[in-house]
């Protein structure tokens, strides 16, 4: 079993640390989910996140840095962007794909020349980087393809079993992942993610959507990730629930801002009652994780405007669902 440790104390920043240079992966927040990190460099304790994920090895992992000196360290930064970039959004939720530097070892990229980076507005995160010393590949802190966690308790059910310490930093402030911008002469959004686009596109003008994701650039985009056990059915609006024959069983309702007939369903979560994209974003996997659990035998959720992190929670649900 893990051990669940306070992110904010000095003395298990120092502990974690330990165990990231003994080789062992440890899970720390960030502003975004949960993640499952590993010394950059060690190649062995990298591997370990593929086995405790069960993650295929074709999925390229991200790399947390803590400073513009492990970017270099990590990439090679010839576009003047990328600076751009750092200084308006970094630190947050803005993955950036470079090229890599030769040291990165390819199991981190999944054989790609090119490697995921971003630093993360986490001081637990930063701190822990800090005090390894290297840059940290993380992925998600979830099983391959479940739900990403926001929460210390997310993780525990999925991989507690598998790690020694989990770095506690409370609810993750996003709870959606990273934007994911490639960088090439019209940069190319292959996650949309917690940093809207529109605001990257104040910074560096216009970028292009890509929706459907070759496979080899973005193999993680696979099409059913993020998923909870039970079957999901993306609606309208909550009327549209009538014309299903599943309506005869259990229901679970994840709305978004109001529910007309809360009797009908047997669990419901309601994203943001205010209507507020960035509250709906943090609480869309918590939510899905409790209808998962909960007494509902099939899930509907309703869709949320695709403006700003609408984007972000659209590209989720619809990766969420079985259909
Ligand atoms: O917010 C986040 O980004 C979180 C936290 C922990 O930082 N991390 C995260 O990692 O979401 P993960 O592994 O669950 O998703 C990373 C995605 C994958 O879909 C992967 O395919 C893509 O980033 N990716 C990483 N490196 C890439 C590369 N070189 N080229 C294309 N896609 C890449
Ligand atoms: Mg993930």
């Amino acid at each position: 079993m893990s051990q669940i440790l306070n992110g904010f104390s000095a003395q298990n920043i120092k502990k974690a640390a330990a165990l990231l240079k003994k080789g062992e992966p440890v899970v720390f927040p960030t502003e975004t989910v949960y993640g499952l990190g590993a010394n950059v460099f060690n190649k062995k304790s990298v591997a370990k996140i593929f086995e405790i994920k069960e993650r295929p090895f074709f999925d390229p992992i991200i790399v947390h840095i803590a400073s513009l000196k492990q970017l270099e360290e990590v990439a090679e930064v010839k576009d003047e962007r990328v600076y751009t970039l750092a200084q308006h959004f970094w630190p947050g939720p803005l993955t950036l794909i470079l090229p890599k530097k030769k040291k990165v070892p390819y199991l981190v990229t999944a054989g790609l020349e090119t490697v995921g980076v971003r630093m993360p507005r986490n001081i637990i995160a930063l701190s822990l980087i800090e005090e390894l010393g290297a840059p940290i590949a993380a992925p998600s802190a979830n099983l391959f393809s479940q739900l990403s966690p926001t929460k210390v308790e997310h993780v525990e059910k999925q991989i507690g079993h598998k790690v020694k310490i989990i770095l506690d930093g409370g609810k993750t402030l996003y709870g959606v992942e990273s934007t994911i911008l490639l960088m090439e002469e019209t940069p190319v959004v292959l996650r949309a993610g917690a940093l809207e686009i529109e605001e990257i596109e104040k910074v560096i003008g216009p970028v292009l959507l890509k929706k459907k994701m070759p496979k080899v650039l973005a193999p993680g985009n696979l099409k059913t990730h993020y998923s909870p056990q039970k079957p999901l059915i993306i609606i309208k609006s909550e009327e549209e629930i009538k014309n299903w024959k599943e309506r005869n069983k259990k229901i679970g309702f994840l709305a978004f801002q109001k529910i007309k007939n809360k009797k009908f369903f047997a669990d419901y979560k309601i994203l943001s009652a205010k209507g507020d994209l960035k509250e709906a974003a943090s609480n869309f996997f918590d939510y899905l994780h409790q209808l998962d659990e909960g007494p509902a035998e099939i899930i509907f959720a309703e869709i949320v405007p695709e403006v700003g992190l609408g984007k972000a929670i659209m590209e989720r649900l619809n990766k969420a669902t079985h259909q």
